[in-house]
């Protein structure tokens, strides 16, 4: 367990710059930590009719694997201003049974990208807050904020040498803080 970050994209698209963010940070290993990238487009939306002790198998296995990893790394978008809906859908899942969940404890660290010269910046405090609620331990670290993120990829991975310091620099005090959770 303590040698495994969970990855989450925000965006399910197949293209998503976020997506060629987190890929990129799975490529190396981080004090010794890896990276394990999990796509979270097959969870359902939230339903309580279909939560408790037997949700839906893509939720389950979603649990599973925050639980099974020491840490958790999402990059994410910024939609209108906040975080996306298809995030906070797989957080809400994972945040159940409240105060109890597999997020409670779990260090997390947040990146966000966007093809704004924002960097998704107004989406941290709404994705952070959600974390909060989940009782998880957001890694204290300068926030990770990627502008123009459309000019630092390609061939479907960050090439820009500030933004793989600044990812960089964040994952490996979430690796750090993760080791010794
Ligand atoms: C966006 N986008 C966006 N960008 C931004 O900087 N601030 C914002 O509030 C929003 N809002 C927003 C809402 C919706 C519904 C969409 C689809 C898009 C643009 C977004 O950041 C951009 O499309 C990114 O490239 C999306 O990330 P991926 O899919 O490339 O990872």
């Amino acid at each position: 367990m303590a040698n495994k970050i969970l990855g989450i994209a925000g965006s399910l698209r197949n293209d998503s710059y976020n997506k060629a963010v987190l890929k990129t940070l799975a490529q190396s290993s981080w004090e010794g930590v890896e990276i394990e990238v999990f796509d979270i487009s097959s969870i359902p939306l939230y339903n309580g009719d279909l939560d408790g002790e037997h949700p839906p198998d893509p939720v389950r296995k979603f649990k599973d694997a925050i639980a099974a990893s020491a840490g958790v790394l999402i990059v994410s978008p910024e939609y209108n201003y906040g975080i996306p809906g298809v995030l906070k859908n797989a957080l809400d899942w994972a945040s159940r049974p409240g105060y109890k969940s597999v997020l409670k404890g779990k260090q997390v660290a947040v990146i966000t990208c966007s093809m704004a010269t924002t960097g998704g910046a107004r989406a941290q405090s709404s994705i952070r807050d959600c974390l909060y609620a989940c009782l998880a331990q957001v890694v204290p670290s300068p926030e990770v904020a990627i502008p123009s993120v459309q000019d630092k990829v390609q061939g479907g991975l960050l090439t820009d040498a500030r933004s793989l310091e600044l990812a960089g620099g964040l994952v490996k005090a979430l690796a750090q803080a993760s080791r010794t959770a």
